[in-house]
């Protein structure tokens, strides 16, 4: 098995062109090691959530390659990127995006649901998922009756649902204040600790002191990265 879980090769993204160009990542080579705890930092429009997408498969790249578990996905199509994207990555992104209407208990069966899970499996699994990012006392509450934290641990919880080994985020506490971003924060090292690979983007240098892996990431290029040993 190949122990970085994500690479990317002489990775290049450009928006628009002519006058309009914007040269959003300038040739980024970056190794993600499986079962890391990866904080992607670095000042405003410097190409963090360009990158984010582009590691996850959600958009391509102009030049360079993606490899997500070993598989260069440069060269697939749409529907292939997809099937691999459901089973090797959640995402989370900064603002919940909860149904409403649903439960924090429902709005987990309805991605199980789209995942694929029979029926009569799913309310049990969704359960289970949200004992996980310790909300089971939550089940019937709408995402109205929660709070920040407590909305994004059950976006957690959903995008865990098809069971990936990668949860990649995207600013996941930019809206949450700090107890709640604490409270996401030792969900996230739980998961860690359960071997999954965290990947986020963050502005928060709290959570960036606790990463074992920070990724830097200015003017569309990588500028350091460090490793921790393992914890
Ligand atoms: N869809 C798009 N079309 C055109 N330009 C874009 C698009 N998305 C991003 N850009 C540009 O690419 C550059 C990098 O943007 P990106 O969103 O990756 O920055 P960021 O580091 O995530 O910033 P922030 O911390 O504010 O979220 C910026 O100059 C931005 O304006
Ligand atoms: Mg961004």
């Amino acid at each position: 098995m190949n122990e970085n879980i994500i690479e990317t090769h002489e990775l290049t993204k450009e928006y628009g062109h002519g006058e309009n160009l914007t040269r959003a990542l300038r040739g980024v080579d970056l190794e993600i090691p499986r079962g890391s705890f990866t904080c992607i930092v670095g000042p405003s429009g410097h190409g963090k959530s360009t990158l984010m997408h582009l590691i996850g498969g959600l958009d391509r790249p102009s030049s360079g390659r993606v490899l997500i578990d070993g598989q260069d996905v440069s060269n697939m199509g749409e529907k292939e990127l997809a099937i691999l994207r459901s089973g090797k990555i959640g995402f989370v992104f900064q603002f919940f995006n909860l149904l409403q209407n649903l439960t924090a208990l429902e709005n987990i069966e309805i991605a199980l649901m789209l995942a694929g899970m029979p029926e009569a499996q799913q309310k049990e699994r969704a359960c289970e998922l949200l004992a996980l990012v310790g909300l089971s006392e939550k089940a019937d509450a709408k995402p109205g009756q929660l709070s920040g934290g407590q909305q994004q641990r059950v976006a957690i919880a959903r995008a865990l649902a098809n069971d990936p080994p990668i949860l990649l985020m995207d600013e996941p506490t930019g809206n949450l204040d700090s107890v709640a971003e604490d409270e996401v924060l030792n969900v996230l090292e739980s998961l860690n600790q359960r071997g999954k690979t965290i990947i986020l983007v963050t502005h928060s240098s709290e959570i960036s002191a606790r990463a074992g892996n920070l990724v830097r990431v200015r003017d569309g290029r990588i500028e350091t990265a460090r490793t921790l040993p393992h914890r």
